[in-house]
């Protein structure tokens, strides 16, 4: 059978149902809040405020490593399955914090969508500009929840202006707010003709839905007060003249989204929401690989790494690996090939996440994701398949913007650092450069709190007390090109060149200055500031 729309076979119904995305948010917009109430009506927790500690608390360093210490919480919090209608929810976590912007790069890179979730007096901000601009490079279709509309909130139209202009997107609004701030009585739902009128009183209620027979029904009248419904018919007209219509191919590509207004915490908007992303999700994609492509229906499994988290507990030095099926139906105890070494792996305990707990995945389709224990052979990166030379492609790794020298507390436990430091660097926790002159290692991170976070990881895990001290190169660059041009490149920068743990070649300097020169001449070399996983 074919799928009209896409040209595509239709997929098997257990994948069709299937849709893994991913919240993208500044910090304090909502997205805590409005997962926990996706996770509360997909019957995954019972209440509210089960899975998360308070929110300002939550994000304090020492909180965060709490949370570390607690790897069951921050684990299964990486990944969300529930179930929602006829719909299979992937909802995959992207750290919060800024400093940990690698890891969400990579997370977007296993989901099929984005929920973007936008404070509704702030706007767009900076880290939700940054998140979009990676999906923008995928083409992930956003969708948009406009939060906090029970506060003092922006105009409407204003909202909508500042997306489409400052994030070059078509906006439609899916939902109309209602007045403003305290006045602020809900929805017209414009998709479905209906009026969701918001309850205060109980947050965990679910809005009250009016079917409505377009806006002259005279239903209206007797849910919104006089002024408001005047404001409303005003603001639909103009709407309806100067934003365009809902086109769900405009939204498939990338370039339109749908925006719903809602009070996360009031459990306003979560349901039309959800249900917009049952309807316009969309399902699982197809995926870009070297060689080829992989199309979810394909009968035969494959999959990819997209974050490793090392240590889960800490007495056993076991890892996970979170791997994004790309096609087939997986069952466990399936024998998969490993395709970076060729090697068969038998996946006989693979592990489904479901809000606080996890359990034992006996299948899993295309688009859902998975957690493999390993010791370590898995890395970022990595494809499984039943055979086939696949390499799942676009899996990015960044150059680190903040480089320090690490030193063991005591020199004999040298080799033992260079241990731990190699396992965060397979983690994807830090980038790990043993400079080609003169001893120990330099450690690149993105964010600052990183360095914090790897001290007190390799303290706790390893026993190691580590110090971090400044280094006298601030950025760093992959070097790639011909054997000759890069052995000539090397033997005459020797005190800038060092390698990372794949035995790379890392071009580490102080200037920007600098990195223009080698630009220059060396031409036959290309100097990147990002580099694929492997
Ligand atoms: P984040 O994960 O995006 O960082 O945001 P989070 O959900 O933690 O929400 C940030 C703050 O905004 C929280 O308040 C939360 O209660 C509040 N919030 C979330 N949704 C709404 C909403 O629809 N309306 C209003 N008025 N507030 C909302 P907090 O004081 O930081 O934490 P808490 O003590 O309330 O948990």
């Amino acid at each position: 059978m074919l799928d009209i729309a896409s040209n595509r076979p239709a997929l098997p119904p257990e994948i069709a149902r299937r849709r893994t995305f991913a919240i993208i948010s500044h910090p304090d917009a909502g997205k805590t809040t409005l997962t926990e109430k996706f996770l509360l009506f997909g019957g995954a927790i019972q209440m509210a405020g089960q899975v998360r500690a308070k929110g300002e608390a939550r994000r304090t360093r020492s909180d965060f490593m709490q949370m570390e210490k607690d790897r069951g919480i921050s684990v299964s919090a990486s990944a969300m399955s529930f179930d929602y209608k006829t719909f299979r929810f992937n909802l995959v976590d992207t750290p919060g914090h800024s400093d940990f912007s690698e890891d969400t790069y990579r997370t977007l890179t296993a989901v099929d969508a984005a929920v973007m979730v936008i404070d509704g007096a702030k706007g767009v901000e900076s880290q939700t500009q940054k998140l979009f601009e990676v999906c923008r490079l995928r083409d992930l279709p956003i969708l948009t929840f406009c939060n906090k509309m029970d506060r003092e909130s922006r105009d409407t139209f204003e909202i909508i202006d500042e997306i489409q202009e400052m994030l070059a997107i078509d906006v439609t609004p899916a939902s109309w707010p209602i007045g403003q701030g305290r006045d602020f009585i809900g929805c017209y739902d414009i998709l479905r003709d209906r009026l969701e009128l918001m309850d205060r009183a109980d947050r965990n209620k679910v809005a009250e839905s009016i079917e409505i027979n377009g806006l002259d029904d005279p239903k209206l009248a007797q849910h919104v007060p006089a002024h408001l419904l005047e404001q409303l018919h005003e603001e639909l007209e103009m709407a309806r003249a100067l934003l365009p219509e809902l086109d769900p191919q405009a939204v498939l590509e990338g370039h339109m989204t749908p925006i719903w207004f809602g009070s996360a915490i009031n459990s306003f908007g979560v349901k039309e929401l959800m249900d917009g992303i049952g309807s316009y999700g969309p399902e699982p994609q197809i995926q870009s690989a070297e060689p080829r492509k992989i199309s979810p229906e394909e009968t035969k499994v494959s999959g990819f790494v997209f974050k490793v988290q090392a240590n889960m507990d800490p007495k056993h030095r076991d890892r996970v690996a979170f791997v994004r099926m790309a096609s087939g139906h997986f069952k466990r105890g399936m024998k998969l090939t490993h395709v970076r070494t060729k090697k068969p792996m038998a996946v006989s305990n693979p592990v489904l996440f479901l809000a606080s707990d996890r359990e034992l995945a006996d299948e899993a389709w295309a688009g859902d994701i998975i957690g493999i224990p390993n010791h370590g052979q898995l890395r970022i990166g990595d494809t499984l398949t039943e055979g086939e030379a696949l390499r799942v492609t676009g899996i990015p790794s960044f150059a680190p913007e903040l480089l320090q020298g690490v030193r063991a507390g005591d020199p004999m436990k040298a080799k033992h650092l260079e241990k731990a430091l190699m396992q965060f660097a397979e983690e994807g926790a830090a980038k790990v450069f043993k400079p080609m002159i003169g001893s120990g290692f330099i450690v690149g991170v993105v964010g600052a709190l990183q360095f914090e976070v790897l001290a007190s990881r390799i303290e706790l895990e390893y026993g190691l007390p580590v110090r971090f001290d400044g280094s006298q190169f601030t950025s760093a660059r992959w070097v790639a090109g011909d054997k000759a041009a890069l052995d000539k490149f090397i033997n005459a920068n020797k005190q800038h060149i060092a390698h990372d743990h794949d035995g790379d070649t890392v071009y580490l300097t102080r200037l920007q200055w600098d990195i223009d020169r080698v630009i220059r001449d060396y031409p036959e070399l290309k100097l990147t500031a990002t580099k694929e996983m492997m």
